[in-house]
């Protein structure tokens, strides 16, 4: 049913765990299913320099969260806010299609956080 790529995410989830110093954190749930995601990102120079997340959510949701934390992992908040779920879903090789919303919830929350990020900085 899934790919080794899906599976591997799934099972070795990468830059998962709370990030307490993070610039910006963005949640969001999924209408689907109830499932919740949350992105931390740390910004140095415009730039994503640490990405962290947290994810009440299924197997494919943890795949989905993990690739997007290595997608978004260097590049900057314009190269990062162009990223779409499904960028995401293609970067895992696909998802089963009863699966396909699960990786909804990856680049909306990183957007979330990209714009909770600027919006501190705006009001600092
Ligand atoms: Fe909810 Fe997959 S079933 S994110």
């Amino acid at each position: 049913m899934y790919n080794e790529k899906v599976m591997d995410h799934f099972q070795n989830p990468r830059n998962v765990g709370k990030m307490d110093d993070a610039d910006g954190v963005g949640e969001i749930s999924n209408t689907t299913c109830g499932d919740i995601l949350k992105i931390f990102i740390k910004v140095e120079d415009d730039t994503i320099k640490d990405i962290k997340f947290l994810t009440f959510g299924c197997g494919a949701a943890i795949a989905s969260s993990s690739i997007l934390t290595e997608m978004a992992k260097g590049k900057t908040l314009s190269e990062a806010l162009a990223l779409t779920n499904m960028d995401v879903a293609a970067e895992l090789g696909g998802l089963p299609p009863a699966k396909l919303h699960c990786s909804n919830l990856a680049a909306d929350a990183l957007q979330n956080a990209i714009a909770d990020y600027r919006n501190k900085i705006e009001h600092v």
